[in-house]
């Protein structure tokens, strides 16, 4: 596994370990980080000793805080398209990876951080997390799957409150909505719960096993066009100026002051 530089890797009996390892920013995904993950998981598939993956954050507060606000906040509608457009093949890349990837989400997974975790084939939650997907604070939408992955994954209702209030939701609600396998006090018994999955998962069949990634992934054929519109919605949202107010507010520490333009 080549070395990267924001993510610490290990592989140990069979499991690649994954930590985004930028815990002053609460884990937030930058471009770069999003370029390592894809390396990662461009090889993921073809290096036999990896049988599963985990994935949390580094430090006991965050998986990801989101995509990196300071990033966002200098986009134009055409490279913005491009920043969805490769956000959701970087999600896309591990949701179809044949080895089991599983999110283990150690404190806030919000915006891109709830959308990777989504992407991932499980979910282990610490009770101190909490997830949601903020992007209307900002004036953008998720660009990187979230509007179709959360949808499908709970259901258009509570995805829909989910997306326009902004509101976070603590663990216990995340699992009664389905979006967790299970929730665990500690970090450390989180991972424990993803390796005894993971160590079940690796007795069957590895074929068996990405077939079933396949089939499940083919919940989402012919939705290609939702995730096209997400982007598309997502770089017409950087030509606003509530776009520039939402950025810019959150940078200043301050509540954002929306005009509608
Ligand atoms: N992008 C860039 N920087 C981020 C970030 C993000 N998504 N999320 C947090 N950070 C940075 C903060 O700016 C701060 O940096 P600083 O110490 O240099 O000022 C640092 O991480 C710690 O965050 P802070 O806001 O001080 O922690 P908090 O405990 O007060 O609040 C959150 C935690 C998660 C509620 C808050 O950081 C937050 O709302 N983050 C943005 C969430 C978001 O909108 N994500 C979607 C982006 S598309």
């Amino acid at each position: 596994m080549a070395e990267q530089k924001n993510i610490l890797s290990e592989i140990k009996d069979g499991i690649l370990y994954l930590t985004i390892n930028r815990e002053s920013k609460l884990n937030a995904l930058s471009y770069k980080i999003l370029e390592e993950l894809n390396n990662i998981f461009n090889e993921v598939n073809d290096n036999r000793s990896i049988r599963g993956v985990i994935i949390t954050g580094a430090g006991e507060k965050a998986f990801v805080a989101g995509a990196d606000i300071n990033e966002i906040s200098e986009l134009n509608e055409v490279n913005a398209r491009k920043f969805a457009e490769f956000g959701q093949e970087v999600f896309q890349n591990i949701e179809s990876s044949h080895k089991p990837v599983i999110a283990v989400i150690n404190g806030y997974a919000l915006g891109g951080g709830c959308e990777l975790a989504i992407a991932c084939h499980m979910r282990v939650a610490t009770e101190n997390a909490k997830l949601g997907q903020p992007e209307v604070n900002l004036g953008i939408i998720p660009g990187y799957g979230g509007t179709q992955r959360l949808t499908h994954l709970i259901g258009r209702t509570k995805a829909t409150e989910m997306l326009m209030t902004a509101d976070m939701i603590d663990a216990q609600e995340a699992m009664r909505l389905g979006m967790l396998n299970y929730v665990e006090p500690t970090k450390e018994l989180a991972i424990a719960r993803a390796e005894g999955i993971l160590s079940k998962i690796m007795k069957k069949a590895p074929l068996s096993i990405g077939m079933i990634i396949d089939c499940v992934n083919a919940v989402y054929e012919g939705a290609g066009s939702g995730f096209q519109i997400e982007a598309n919605s997502f770089a017409r949202c950087v030509k606003s100026e509530d776009y520039r107010e939402g950025t810019k507010a959150f940078l200043e520490k301050r509540e954002p002051n929306f005009k509608g333009e």
